[in-house]
């Protein structure tokens, strides 16, 4: 394993514990909790919670300030993922190397859960143990409401869908991705600047975690192009077969390699005055040469 895959490991086992114990608090039974802890105890990458760590290290933001951000992500990340899969949506049955939650607990209840997930976050952050000034929650929360919504996420999620099969311009394909992916983890690298009272440099790292989400989706579109369900986790050759826009398919090999080269020095020009950016320069050259 490499040092960044450790890291990564390392990271994510401390933002696992945080989720652990805060899900030990809510006392449910229910079968829609079981599905909520399926979707998101799945052995997913954590490379969002690692984002946070590395950017929060530029500013050297201590770990209990960040560890429950991190942890708030990876519930909106996993409950996009179940809606993700959901019939009316991807319509994918395998996800992290086991059923997917709608297959596994049926698609009310994944539904349900991917919903619960997304209020979670907040729930998490505005908890009154996680110990941050309020002002700086009330900007987090802000930040983390607008990319989850139909300006983040949820936007780019329904252009995703509606577009499959229509032809389109490259803008339109890059503004899809920016929101789908990239707007989450332009938050990742933002949140550090909160954190920070940085105000100032908020725009410039939040552009750098949109970036890197752009590179982060090209790669999942070349490995959904040439990588394994066994080694994925995940159905892989499903974005020709239901007609996704990506910029592989718009633009071919060659010059989405040559995109990927100058999104990668955009960010590290960007990047070249903070002294602490090695885990970010890291992370970008990781996320584009991962396997799976
Ligand atoms: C999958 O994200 C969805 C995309 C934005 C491409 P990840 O590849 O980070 O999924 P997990 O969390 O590791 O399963
Ligand atoms: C999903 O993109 C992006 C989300 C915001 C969930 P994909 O549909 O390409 O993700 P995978 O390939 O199913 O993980
Ligand atoms: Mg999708
Ligand atoms: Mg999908
Ligand atoms: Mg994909």
């Amino acid at each position: 394993m490499s040092n960044i895959q450790e890291e990564i490991k390392l990271n994510a086992s401390k933002v696992d514990a945080y989720l652990n114990s805060y899900f030990k608090n809510q006392n449910s039974n229910s079968k829609l909790y079981e599905a909520m802890k399926y979707g998101l105890f799945s052995g997913g990458k954590m490379i969002r919670s690692y984002l946070v760590h590395a950017a929060c290290k530029v500013f050297d933001i201590k770990e209990k300030d960040y560890i429950p951000i991190a942890a708030a992500i990876e519930c909106v990340h996993s409950y996009s993922l179940i809606h993700d899969d959901l019939p009316s949506m991807d319509n994918d049955d395998f996800r992290r190397g086991k059923e997917s939650t709608h297959k596994a607990y049926g698609e009310f209840t994944a539904i349900l859960a991917g919903s619960s997930l997304l209020t979670m976050a907040f729930e998490m952050i505005s908890d009154h143990n996680f110990k941050i000034p309020d002002e700086k929650k009330t900007k987090i929360i802000h930040a983390l409401s607008f990319c989850s919504g139909h300006l983040g996420i949820a936007g780019g999620q329904f252009y995703d869908l509606s577009l499959e099969k229509e032809k389109v311009s490259q803008d339109l394909i890059i503004d899809m991705q920016n929101k789908k992916t990239g707007a989450l983890m332009g938050f990742c690298t933002e949140v550090a600047c909160i954190l920070a009272n940085k105000e100032n440099e908020r725009e410039t790292f939040k552009d750098i975690g949109v970036k890197l989400g752009l590179l982060f989706q090209i790669a999942d579109d070349f490995l959904d192009k040439y990588g394994k369900k066994e080694t994925l986790g995940k159905p892989s050759q499903q974005d020709e077969v239901k007609g996704k826009n990506t910029l592989l398919s718009y633009l071919g090999e060659d010059k989405t390699k040559e995109l990927i080269t100058k999104i990668k020095s955009e960010i590290e020009n960007s990047l070249k005055q903070y002294s602490n950016n090695n885990a970010l320069i890291d992370l970008m050259h990781y996320m584009t040469e991962r396997k799976s």
